[in-house]
């Protein structure tokens, strides 16, 4: 990573619902989500449906604030690694987006 690769995200967009929809340079749809300090990136497509997971803009996470929800069908992901626990795509994985936060909080893409 470089420190003065942009950043897709800043830690203080992570508001109260601690997820965040963003728009990848590379033109993919994505979610970041903080849970218990750690932030996780995935693609923002459900591996039952291929659709996108959010019914209202930037919500991700379960009334608990821990776990990933698909709106469409209820499927609960893990924020560690993407694996869905609960609903019609159990067992499959969400792909996850290698991020980095830097000492200012700016969110970036791992490996740049
Ligand atoms: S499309 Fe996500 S649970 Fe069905």
């Amino acid at each position: 990573m470089s420190a003065t690769t942009d950043a897709i995200a800043h830690l203080a967009d992570l508001g109260d619902s601690a997820s965040l929809g963003v728009r990848l340079p590379d033109g993919r749809d994505a979610l970041l989500v903080r849970v218990h300090g750690r932030v996780s990136a995935f693609e923002n497509r459900c591996p039952h449906q291929g659709v996108p997971l959010e019914a209202e803009p930037d919500r991700f996470l379960e009334a608990g604030g821990e776990l990933i929800q698909c709106a469409m069908h209820g499927a609960l992901f893990l924020p560690e690694g993407g694996e869905c626990v609960f609903g019609p795509c159990q067992g499959e994985h969400l792909r996850q987006i290698s991020v980095s936060v830097d000492e200012g909080g700016g969110i970036h893409l791992a490996g740049e």
